[in-house]
């Protein structure tokens, strides 16, 4: 199920064809979402439909609180409701807030700082309180950056790809220090499957990769495998609020689940320019019709 708003498309599902049941479908629209449970039954539920980019929810909050938090419980409801078996609960590594030095681990506290982080805070809260209250059998998973193929180019590596390959300048906001940590799309894709097999009921995983790197040598580094120069770079004024670093431990998710990120971020960036190079009437049609 997806409302598909912007930044979703169904192009994306091409490959698995035939393979898949499609509901369009707000998860805010109780009465539509109570009608494919009842049709479909499901067993497992992964949630990953969100409000996601931090700029737009500076811009305007009420859709990220909407989707995220109402969304969230009203889906809530419904699952405990039809008696599902699993609730994978797709968080973020953002709600921890920042961090100078060392990691977060999955009890750290919460201190989310943008409005898009609150909305997935308090999403991430509700679905513990529904395992504590209701015994709503959850498991949180609270993934780092990702990147890959496929991602709306708003997020920071396909913009700058996109930019590059237009020989536009690419904004990078202060002086570009902030530290994200990076895990590419088919291993975060993988572990949330063995999560779904495996991950015990009631817990939270961090999902990191270990991979982390300023945005200014992200883009210099984007900017090195496809031969552009660096003056295409603009620094642009400073995010509000801007979270400087994020990083996650991970050592409970290698434990229980004996999990590893595989991809190494310089491959994965070039595997991902290659997509995009080759999808590259996708992505321009995107910025036509925004
Ligand atoms: N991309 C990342 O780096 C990252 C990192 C950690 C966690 N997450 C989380 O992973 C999930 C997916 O992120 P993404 O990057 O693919 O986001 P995205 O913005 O690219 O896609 C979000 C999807 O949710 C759908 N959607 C939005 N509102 C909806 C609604 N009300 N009802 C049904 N569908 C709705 C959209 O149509 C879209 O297909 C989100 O919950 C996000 O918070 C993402």
């Amino acid at each position: 199920m997806d409302k598909l708003t912007y930044a979703g498309s169904l192009e994306r599902l091409k490959a698995v064809k035939g393979k898949y049941k499609f509901y369009k479908a707000d998860i805010c629209d109780e009465k539509k979402m109570k009608l494919i449970f009842k049709k479909e039954k499901p067993k497992f539920v992964v949630h990953f439909a969100a409000e996601t980019h931090v700029d737009r929810s500076i811009h305007n909050a009420t859709p990220f609180m909407q989707t995220n938090i109402k969304g969230t419980q009203i889906l809530l409801d419904i699952c405990r409701e039809a008696g599902i078996e699993k609730f994978i609960h797709i968080s973020t590594d953002e709600i921890y807030g920042e961090i100078q030095n060392g990691k977060f681990h999955e009890t750290s506290p919460l201190n989310p700082n943008s409005p898009y982080s609150v909305s997935k805070a308090a999403a991430d809260m509700l679905v513990r309180a529904y395992h504590r209250t209701y015994g709503l059998p959850v498991v949180i998973v609270r993934p780092c950056n990702n990147y890959g193929m496929w991602q709306y180019p708003e997020k920071l590596i396909p913009v700058a790809i996109l930019k590059a390959l237009k020989n536009e300048k690419i904004p990078v906001y202060g002086k570009g220090l902030n530290v994200r940590e990076w895990l590419f799309v088919s291993d975060c894709a993988e572990v949330l499957h063995q999560i779904l097999e495996n991950g015990k009921v009631g817990e939270i995983y961090n999902i990191g990769s270990g991979d982390e790197k300023e945005n200014i040598k992200v883009v210099k580094q984007i900017l090195d495998i496809l031969g552009k120069p660096q003056n295409l770079i603009e620094f642009v004024k400073d995010r509000p609020g801007h979270d400087l670093r994020y990083s996650l431990n991970t050592r409970k998710i290698e434990k229980e689940i004996s999990w590893k990120a595989k991809e190494k971020f310089v491959s994965g960036l070039k595997k991902t320019i290659k997509w995009y190079i080759s999808h590259r009437e996708w992505m321009l049609n995107i910025h036509r019709i925004k």
